[in-house]
């Protein structure tokens, strides 16, 4: 099991790859995205360096401080041309020009100076003054075009500036109007992620993984009990859940062994095990917290049960085996696709996220699993486990849930469409301003073209069997008009990977420049991404799923 962090902050994260044994790591990340996409949005300085923050602070364009293309030695260079210019000027002039020279002047600073100056095309000249955009350029043309044959020597700008502005701010427009200064600035899709990733000379990106547990087999789950002791509970497939302590060590003997009635096997590929374990919110004062597990009932049949139970009144680091009270069992048609999250929302009602019943191209019934609301297989399911339902049930149904009145669906669904949902995690929200909190987040295991990224909505469909990713997989259903499905938001084919394992939003404050990323796993890959918005990444811990399940 290892820990994930940005360089010189090591900490924050935890990730598993129980393959790579000791000491600290750092990767690469690749860009897989290509080119294209990535000089969309793509700070990047004259020198085609990624921009970074200045070791010293800067005197002059200050606005560049935090995170640009400066150092201290640049910021003087710039302030000694401004200097010079200012020689020239008197006292209104400097006063009705200079802010503007000295904007003009420190975008060589801008973590988008490449693209002001249009360094990134090879087929256009670099320009000596910057991309402004027109109103901007126009109120500085009728201010200060004087001062223009002092900013740049260039004869077609020199000669422009005795005319009306506009041929003048017609050369210094960028084809991008999204880069212009000072729009740049504005633009809430470019800002927003700068300086949040470390880079190293080369532009790659760097992250430092440290070991903390080793001598796990198929570790599945890793969650804390929420209630301020600081340990860690980790599952393994078999059926076995470990303690450690906040201090990194492992109790000797196990918090729960339920390999007896655990079905799985230890061949590769077998899907089934103990795939789940989520606390209740209130487990320091109610002791409960809940499992899901392959199991065989009285009659051979496979299932999915979900149960809850007690940590022992004597031993804190102890499950009570008698407390077992079963929640849930769905029948499980084939080996594979078993889902296994469970996790509570900040409405306090259980989440369950389930497979769609195996095999391959979800092919039960007339139309599958998944787009079958009858069944509860390829699932997003909410119930509440506080309050025992009707007929024996050891939950309810919340009244809002989206199909409660739905003829022929389950109630107990919450949204549908699902291939399946392995790792699903709750966003706690940005540290300060709490945007995104509660929303929850899915990798979608593909069938044998893309796997996906969700964000669960409230009676979403999501819609396998007709789709996979954002393309049709079942065409008939596909061009159903009644699909109406939520689309990922983020989708990749399988020459990048082949099982989604899904992840967390980094919301930690070792890593403040991990804040409001999501980083999640591909079983198969063995790759890191990080697509164009910043807002993803892949990772490659093969232990974070069992078993691959395409096909
Ligand atoms: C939907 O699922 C239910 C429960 O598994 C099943 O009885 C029914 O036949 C399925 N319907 C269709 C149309 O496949
Ligand atoms: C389209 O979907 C509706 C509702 O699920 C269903 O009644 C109808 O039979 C479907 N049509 C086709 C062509 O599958």
């Amino acid at each position: 099991m290892l820990r994930m962090s940005t360089p010189n902050l090591c900490g924050g994260l935890h990730c598993w790859a129980p393959w790579l044994s000791s000491g600290i790591l750092c990767l690469c990340l690749i860009f897989l995205l290509g080119q294209v996409g990535l000089l969309q949005g793509h700070p990047q300085c004259l020198d085609y360096g990624p921009p970074f923050q200045p070791l010293l602070h800067l005197e002059f364009c200050s606005d560049y401080e935090s995170f640009g293309c400066c150092d201290q030695h640049k910021d003087r260079r710039i302030a000694a041309r401004y200097w010079d210019i200012m020689e020239y000027f008197d006292l209104k002039r400097h006063e009705l020009c200079g802010d503007y020279i000295k904007d003009i002047l420190c975008q060589e600073c801008s973590p988008y100076a490449a693209h002001l100056y249009d360094a990134e095309n090879p087929q256009t000249p670099l320009r000596n003054l910057p991309g402004l955009c027109s109103d901007y350029c126009s109120v500085f043309h009728s201010n200060c075009h004087s001062a223009i044959s002092l900013l740049t020597n260039d004869r077609g700008l020199q000669e422009s500036h005795g005319m009306d502005g506009v041929r003048f701010c017609h050369l210094l427009d960028l084809s991008d109007k999204d880069y212009c200064f000072p729009n740049v600035l504005r633009n809430n899709y470019l800002n927003r992620n700068l300086g949040m990733v470390a880079q190293d000379p080369r532009g790659c990106l760097q992250l430092c993984l440290s070991e903390v547990a080793n001598g796990l087999r198929n570790p599945v789950s890793m969650v804390h009990a929420g209630d301020g002791t600081h340990r860690f509970f980790v599952a393994e497939q078999v059926g076995v859940v470990w303690v450690y302590l906040p201090d990194g060590s492992r109790l000797e003997q196990p918090f729960l062994d339920l390999k007896n009635i655990v079905l799985t096997t230890p061949w590769i590929g077998d899907e089934r095990g103990f795939l789940g374990l989520a606390f209740h919110p209130k487990f320091r004062h109610n002791r409960k917290f809940y499992i899901y597990y392959s199991c065989l009932d009285k009659k051979k049949v496979e299932k999915i049960r979900i149960s809850q139970m007690k940590v022992s009144r004597a031993d804190p680091n102890k499950a009570d085996l008698k407390s077992e009270r079963v929640i849930l069992e769905i029948e499980e048609p084939a080996s594979n696709h078993n889902g296994g999250q469970l996790l509570f929302g900040l409405d306090g009602y259980m989440y369950i996220f389930t497979g769609d019943g195996g095999q391959a191209g979800d092919p039960f019934g007339l139309f599958g699993n998944a787009q079958n609301k009858s069944s509860l297989l390829g699932k997003v399911l909410r119930i509440d486990v506080n309050r025992a339902g009707s007929d024996g049930k050891r939950y309810r149904v919340p009244s809002d849930n989206p199909f409660v009145s739905e003829p022929g669906a389950h109630p107990a669904i919450y949204a549908y469409g699902i291939r399946n949902m392995w790792r699903c995690a709750v966003d706690r929200g940005d540290p300060i301003t709490h945007q995104g909190r509660g929303r929850i987040f899915c990798g979608d295991v593909g069938q044998n073209r893309f796997e996906e990224v969700d964000l669960i909505v409230k009676g979403g469909n999501y819609g396998w069997r007709a789709k996979e990713g954002f393309a049709c997989y079942d065409k008939k259903l596909c061009h159903n008009a009644s699909l109406d499905d939520v689309l990922p938001i983020y989708a990749y084919g399988h020459a990048v990977g082949k099982s989604v394992t899904g992840g967390y939003v980094y919301r930690g404050c070792e890593s403040p420049n991990l804040n409001g990323l999501y980083i999640f796993g591909d079983f198969m890959s063995g790759k890191i991404e990080k697509p164009r918005n910043g807002r993803s990444g892949i990772f490659a811990w093969a232990a974070l799923r069992p078993v691959p399940s395409q096909g």
